[in-house]
């Protein structure tokens, strides 16, 4: 039904090529439940909205996953190895990766992975400086696709890190062969630190993604803006409304534009046409129960260690073994 979900949040990537950006949006707008892939969320202004989102009041899941790596970071890295190397997948901002640091101080390498080239060069300077002894080695590229470690880590035991509940951004049977892809990826033996947003209040949840200051709505309808700046169309952002909720029978929060009328729109050369209250599915954020974490993980060769929480149990940092 919606496309394929993508890794989320990452600061300024490249601009698509805009060939591909047309046809990817043309093509979802066709099908019966008109979709858009979430990548295109990141350009600039999406990005910055993004990191607002992480600030929130109502958004819980990035405070509450830092305070549990704080408040546990020591005592589970125990299990780390000294001179392993960290393999981060996803790598936005360096903020966790410090947090999980300061619990490591015998860490040889660390590979943050990202599509973004120019960021992650630019992260990594940063935490030179901060850490020098600290081998700082990025690597360009998609995790959900091929990709190959670099000769440094060779033969070092291995720390998969894996935050911001990325994973709930899969559908669970892609999330399940991304998990199988990381154990091959990372070895036998190897660990793997993932965050997980957690089934809870729809309240709660509904807040995090439909906040009152309305940033979550820009960066939804960032997206409309964005297809206007980059593909010359002429949505109106204000027959548009942004729309999230707990999907409790699929266990995911949905995020949807809403068209406000029937309309038409123009992309380039396509028509599309929209029925009042028809919508534009942008977004899923699967939560899951320890339980039903514990059993894709283990599906897909993984043996759970430890399962960190909050004490409102909303947010969960998983330790496996691979
Ligand atoms: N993975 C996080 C989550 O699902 C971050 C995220 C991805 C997000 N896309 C989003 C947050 C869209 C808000 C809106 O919560």
């Amino acid at each position: 039904m919606n496309a394929p979900a993508y890794p989320a949040p990452r600061p300024a990537v490249p601009g698509p090529d805009r060939g591909t950006f047309l046809r990817d949006v043309v093509e979802g707008l066709g099908y019966p439940q008109k979709t858009i892939p979430a990548k295109y969320f990141y350009d600039l202004e999406g990005s910055r909205l993004f990191d607002e989102i992480t600030r929130l009041p109502e958004y819980y899941p990035t405070r509450t996953e830092l305070s549990i790596l704080r408040r546990y970071g020591t005592e589970v890295m125990a299990e780390v190895p000294a001179g392993s190397a960290v393999v981060e997948f996803g790598a936005g901002s360096t903020e966790k990766i410090r947090v999980l640091l300061e619990a490591l101080p015998d860490v040889a390498a660390y590979v943050p992975v990202d599509v973004s080239g120019d960021f992650l060069e630019a992260q990594a300077d940063a935490l030179r400086a901060d850490r020098p002894g600290l081998r700082v080695v990025p690597v360009v590229g998609d995790f959900t696709r091929e990709m190959t470690l670099p000769p440094e880590v060779a033969g070092l035991p291995l720390l998969g890190f894996f935050p911001g509940s990325t994973i709930g951004n899969f559908e669970p049977a892609t999330a399940r062969s991304l998990l199988t892809r990381f154990r091959d990826l990372l070895g036998p033996g190897a660990l793997l630190v993932l965050g997980v947003d957690l089934v809870k209040d729809d309240a709660v949840l509904n807040a995090a993604y439909d906040d009152a200051a309305g940033v979550t709505a820009r960066f939804n309808l960032n997206l409309l803006a964005r297809i206007n700046r980059e593909l010359g169309a002429d949505f109106l952002l204000e027959r548009f409304r942004h729309k999230a909720f707990f999907n409790r029978s699929r266990s995911r929060i949905e995020m949807h534009l809403e068209s406000l009328s029937a309309q038409t729109v123009r992309i380039g050369d396509h028509v599309v046409q929209f029925a009042p209250g028809e919508t534009i599915h942008t977004e899923n954020s699967y939560k899951y129960t320890p339980a039903r974490f514990e059993a894709l993980a283990s599906e897909a060769g993984w043996t759970v260690r430890r399962v960190l929480t909050d004490d409102g149990r909303r947010f969960a940092m998983f330790v496996l073994r691979a």
